[in-house]
């Protein structure tokens, strides 16, 4: 017999976990919220505000470097690791601060616990101290995240061998590196680590880093890193390491060993349901070790639902807030419509930044559109050049008319100076299927960087005006 009954019970609280939470108890449900760790998850405790953070430290570094161009000579330019560390706590508490008072304020019961679905709504919580209760809700919104995954042979020990989990609490930065994926994650790592003065080798194992990007954008940031010194080996893998005194030797296949003082393992991250469910439930998990949803992320079991980094959809910690709306309008019976996962943001925080939404164009190709594409350099930017940061593209894929013009605009896709705060444009013009002369006409600020978006859309016209 349940103890509490709720409208809705939630099991993560992660991004999606109170995402949901908070948007539920603003629509006036009656909301428990069970986390075992930290309300704000893996995005705000060891995911992306921390390494934003430090990536924020990185950039201070750069622009101390190239201050003299500016005509400011700054002496004294040791990073403090341990400040740096500090303050990128202070923010994480600010805002962990900010969420629990979010979710007090609208009354919703945050357990502290590890909670259990079983059969007929009915969901355990078990504390650390020992004690367990059981409380039901009329829906049940699983949110249980993901955890780093490991390779075989680089089990973390926090000081040779990281994942992101220990990396925000290395004790200092590390004269060289060996960054293990060359994704969102390791990408965003190298850039951090190389930017504060680590020799910084990444291994990858598909010919390029950055798969997911357009080839243009991820080719540029892999030419920004070959200049800042990072060594980029694409087609590697790696097959264990032998520690030593100070570091260790990172052996790849074929023989050939790598000396370094830290190991940083990001290739992907893996779904958390260990414990998650007891008999009784009809809630499937595929192959792959996601919970299985269909597209408005109802799981097998009536009124159960899955979001975030538990199932198979880009993880990232809006798409999870995404989600997260989407379930609490299905339980208020609004029949909302599901997040078009192919057209969601994606934002990469190293240097350069990459923004993008929609089709690159060899996803366009793939799946069969005849498509024109065009792409403008910051290069020529004004704003880029007052920066000092002309490096990167914006390039734009459309559909082509039958009359070889550009049509419906399809995908955007940046990289360049803080182009993550650049893409909402692009991102509104590939969700709100605008064409590229309804977006040609909308006029950007100048001068500006958002400038380089409105051009490349003119050049597709036929007709330009820097561009
Ligand atoms: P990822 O899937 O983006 O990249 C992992 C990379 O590791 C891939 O390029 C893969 O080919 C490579 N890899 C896999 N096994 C390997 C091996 N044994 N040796 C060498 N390379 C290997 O995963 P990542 O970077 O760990 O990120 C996890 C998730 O978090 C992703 O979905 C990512 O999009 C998301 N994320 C998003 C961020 C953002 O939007 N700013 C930041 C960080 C993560």
């Amino acid at each position: 017999m349940a103890e509490q009954h709720f409208d809705v019970v939630i099991i993560g609280g992660g991004p999606a976990g109170y995402g949901a939470a908070l948007y539920g108890a603003s629509a006036g449900l009656k909301v428990a919220l069970a986390e075992n760790d930290k309300v704000g998850g893996t995005c705000l405790h060891r995911g992306c505000i921390p390494a934003k953070e430090l990536l924020e430290t990185a950039a201070i570094v750069r622009t101390i470097q190239h201050a003299g161009d500016f005509g400011v000579e700054v002496e004294g330019k040791a990073v403090d690791w341990g400040r740096t560390l500090e303050r990128k706590q202070e923010v994480i508490d600010r805002l962990a601060g900010g969420v629990t008072q979010l979710l007090k304020g609208r009354k919703v019961d945050v357990f502290d616990a590890t909670a259990s679905l079983g059969p007929d709504h009915s969901v355990t919580l078990a504390s650390s101290s020992g004690e367990t209760a059981v409380i039901s809700g009329d829906a049940i919104i699983l949110a249980s995240g993901s955890r780093p995954r490991t390779i075989p042979g680089f089990e973390p020990d926090g000081v040779r061998v990281v994942t992101s989990d220990e990396f925000f609490h290395i004790p200092q930065v590390p004269m060289n590196a060996v960054v293990i994926g060359g994704g969102a994650i390791g990408c965003e790592f190298a850039s951090t680590l190389a930017d504060l003065g680590s020799s910084v080798t990444i291994l990858e194992a598909l010919p390029k880093i950055l798969p997911g990007c357009d080839q243009d954008v991820a080719r540029t940031v892999q030419q920004s890193f070959k200049r800042r010194g990072i060594e980029v080996r694409t087609g590697v893998s790696v097959t264990g390491h032998t520690p030593g005194s100070t570091g260790t030797t990172v052996h790849l296949d074929g023989g050939e060993s790598l000396e370094t003082n830290l190991v940083v393992v990001s290739v992907g991250r893996v779904p958390n349901t260990d414990g998650l469910l007891l008999p009784g439930t009809a809630v499937g998990i595929s192959e792959r070790g996601h919970i299985e949803v269909d597209e408005g992320y109802h799981t097998a079991e009536p009124s159960v639902w899955a979001i975030g980094d538990v199932i198979d959809t880009p993880q990232l910690a809006h798409v999870g807030f995404a989600e997260a709306i989407v379930v609490i309008k299905d339980i208020l019976g609004e029949n909302p419509a599901p997040v078009d996962n192919s057209r969601v943001p994606w934002a990469i925080y190293c240097h350069p930044e990459v923004a993008f939404a929609g089709h690159s164009e060899a996803s366009a190709k793939e799946a069969g559109i005849d498509v024109v594409t065009s792409k403008h350099r910051f290069s020529g930017n004004s704003r880029a050049m007052i920066l000092g940061q002309t490096e990167g593209l914006v390039k734009v894929i459309a559909r082509k008319n039958d009359d070889g013009t550009a049509g419906q605009v399809l995908g955007v896709h940046m990289v360049g100076p803080w182009v993550t705060e650049q893409l909402s444009g692009g991102y509104l013009a590939v969700n709100w299927e605008a064409t590229v002369d309804e977006v040609a006409a909308f006029i950007q600020p100048h001068p500006s960087l958002t400038e380089l978006f409105g051009e490349t859309m003119l050049s597709m016209t036929g007709r330009s005006l820097h561009g």
